[in-house]
């Protein structure tokens, strides 16, 4: 399986920080923030990686991460995104590159306690289709939340909700059959002019192939000031990426 990094978009949340750099290239105690889910796939063991980028700092990413020495690497793949289209269009960027596979999704700016060696196996396992992770959070309104039936199942997923129906939410982790760019091709922009991961997993769920686990361990973005701080000291505490 391969795995792709999404860093595209513009950080606006968190200008002026992001006014001359990108965000996922601003520290996060003692790294860069593109190396922690870089490292989360290096550790679930995959090898084949590809980082979509975007806005005016996309050399910068190359000068930082070259072929990907810091985490035994031997190779990596950069892809540039136009705009902010949002994560199915960054996302949409890697078809050729996926070559009709599947790939594991971590969004930039998501950072690990533990590892997802087990939802990948998981995945691999259930034979197509769709997984992603969930994480208990005090916010769950920022968030992709999944609402649940009395069995537990899921029975929709809900972007930034006002009422949230759950305490979950679904973390920047998702690991999709080649079915993803079909998919891809049928969103229609949301109201905030993006084309949603979220409207992804329903289309999923709506064929019966979402599949999720529970994350383990402390997870975190870091795409807003309080979580950005949040990310750095979580990481200077216990630190990021356990095996
Ligand atoms: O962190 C998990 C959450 O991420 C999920 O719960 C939500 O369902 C999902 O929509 C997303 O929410 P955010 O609003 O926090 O996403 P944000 O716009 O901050 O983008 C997250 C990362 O995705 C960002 O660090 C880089 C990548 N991205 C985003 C956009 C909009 C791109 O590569 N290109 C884009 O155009």
């Amino acid at each position: 399986m391969k795995g792709v990094v999404l860093a595209g978009g513009l950080g606006t949340r968190l200008s002026p920080l992001t006014r001359v750099t990108n965000k996922h290239l601003l520290p996060v105690y003692d790294k860069p923030m593109i190396f922690y889910p870089i490292q989360t796939l290096v550790n679930a063991g995959i090898s084949e990686i590809m980082v979509v980028t975007g806005g005016g700092n996309a050399g910068d990413f190359l000068r930082l991460l070259g072929n990907g020495k810091d985490f035994g690497l031997k190779h990596l793949n950069y892809t540039y995104q136009e705009g902010e289209g949002g994560i199915a269009d960054a996302l949409r960027l890697t078809e050729f590159w996926a070559d009709q596979g599947s790939v594991c999704v971590v969004l930039g700016d998501n950072i690990i306690q533990g590892n997802i060696r087990g939802a990948v196996e998981a995945f691999q396992a259930q034979g197509g289709g769709a997984r992603i992770l969930l994480k208990e959070v005090p916010d769950p309104q920022r968030f992709g939340v999944p609402v649940f039936d009395s069995a537990g199942n899921i029975t929709a997923v809900v972007e930034k909700p006002k009422d949230p129906g759950s305490k979950y939410a679904v973390t920047g982790i998702y690991l999709y059959d080649a079915r993803v760019y079909d998919i891809i091709r049928t969103l229609k922009p949301s109201e905030r002019g993006e084309l949603e991961i979220t409207d992804v997993n329903n289309a999923y769920l709506n064929s019966g192939d979402l599949r999720y686990d529970i994350l383990e361990g402390w997870w975190t973005d870091a795409g807003t000031f309080e979580s950005l701080l949040r990310a750095s000291r979580l990481v200077a505490e216990t630190g990021a990426n356990q095996l």
